[in-house]
């Protein structure tokens, strides 16, 4: 019987061929009602619009919404249509773990950058005076300490050592110099937690140099994404890496890399992304509806991506390895329904 409802938007580039591994993990585990909804550019260059009619209706019904890479057509009155997934969802918070895998990683990394997701210069209040762009960046004292309490919960939940506020509040006093001294006043709240701030330059130096191996990083929306990327640089490449996001309409989660059209349909993707991006969707819907056995479907699938990536050592070229985005998906799929069948 289906007890949670996904919806599955494949997306464009790599994004169909990756995206197809969740929906094994998915069915496999027979409590999961998947609906598939077209969005982006291939489907606007069939359809001559850029997603389906109730692609939202169902995002706002659905437990989770899973979803690709979208390159969103570049015709005036579009906005991108993962922000305003993220907008429609009422997403605050993006959770993006980065760890080192041995022998695949740059160097020892163990990093949850937290997101804030709802405004920042992403509020989308932009315009055009003649030759002068204006984006305004907006940051609120009530999302800041929403997002810096996410922060602090995660580091005790998961037990990380510490949590830093990463900001420019030296050159941006009025924006990120709010977001600091909320975060401040929230810390005071987990004594037991060490606290500390980053500047955001400087947090992009010691990401590469000297990454933190126990830290939560609580950050703006344009840090987080662009500190997101130089971890999972760290952590060996982007295509291992995905994100979990929380809103008050809903929860989405998807890869954090790009359509990658130069490399798509040529089996070289890393479905690892997408195969996070699972883990992290039973993770969380499980911890949301005090669902034991998705805590545990979405631990082997961790143990599974480890025991091939790492220790079989079946990898895609992007971490130097020779197999196909095919032969690492299905390896990482048995493995996970092995490991769950052992376990019941
Ligand atoms: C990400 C992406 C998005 C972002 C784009 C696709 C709007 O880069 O999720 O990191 O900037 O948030
Ligand atoms: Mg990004």
């Amino acid at each position: 019987m289906a007890r949670y409802k996904v919806l599955l938007v494949p997306g464009d580039g790599v994004g169909p061929e990756i995206m197809r591994y969740p929906v094994e993990v998915l069915e496999g585990l027979g409590v999961f009602e998947i609906v598939v909804r077209r969005a982006g550019l291939s489907y606007y260059r069939e359809a001559g619009k850029p997603y389906e009619d109730d692609l939202f209706d169902i995002a706002l019904e659905a437990d989770g919404v899973l979803k690709g890479p979208l390159a969103t057509p570049s015709v005036r009155g579009y906005e991108s249509i993962t922000l305003r997934l993220r907008r429609i969802l009422g997403i605050y918070a993006d959770i993006r773990p980065f760890h080192s895998l041995p022998g695949i990683s740059l160097n020892k990394i163990n990093v949850v950058i937290v997101r804030e997701a709802s405004e920042g210069i992403y509020s989308g209040i932009e315009g055009r005076i003649r030759e002068q762009g204006i984006s305004l960046k907006l940051v609120s004292k009530q999302a800041s300490r929403r997002i810096s309490e996410e922060g602090f919960k995660i580091a005790v939940q998961r037990g990380y050592r510490s949590v830093y506020a990463v900001h420019k509040a030296t050159v941006l006093r009025a924006t990120d110099g709010l977001f600091l001294e909320t975060f401040y006043e929230v810390a005071e709240k987990y004594r037991e937690v060490a606290t500390g701030d980053m500047l955001v330059d400087s947090a992009a130096y010691r990401l590469v140099k000297d990454p933190p191996e126990s830290a939560v990083l609580v950050t703006l929306n344009q840090y987080g994404d662009i500190l997101s990327d130089v971890a999972a640089a760290v952590a060996g490449s982007i295509g291992l890496c995905a994100s979990a996001q929380l809103g008050e309409n809903g929860m989405l989660f998807e890869p954090i890399h790009g359509t990658g059209f130069d490399i798509a349909g040529k089996g070289l993707a890393n479905p690892v992304s997408a195969l996070r991006a699972t883990q992290y969707l039973l993770y969380h819907i499980g911890y949301a509806r005090g669902d034991e056995a998705l805590r545990r479907a979405a631990e082997a699938l961790d143990t599974a991506i480890n025991n091939i990536v790492v220790v079989k050592g079946i990898r895609t070229p992007d971490i130097g390895g020779d197999s196909s985005t095919h032969q690492v998906a299905t390896e990482i799929v048995k493995e996970w329904a092995r490991l769950l069948g052992q376990d019941a």
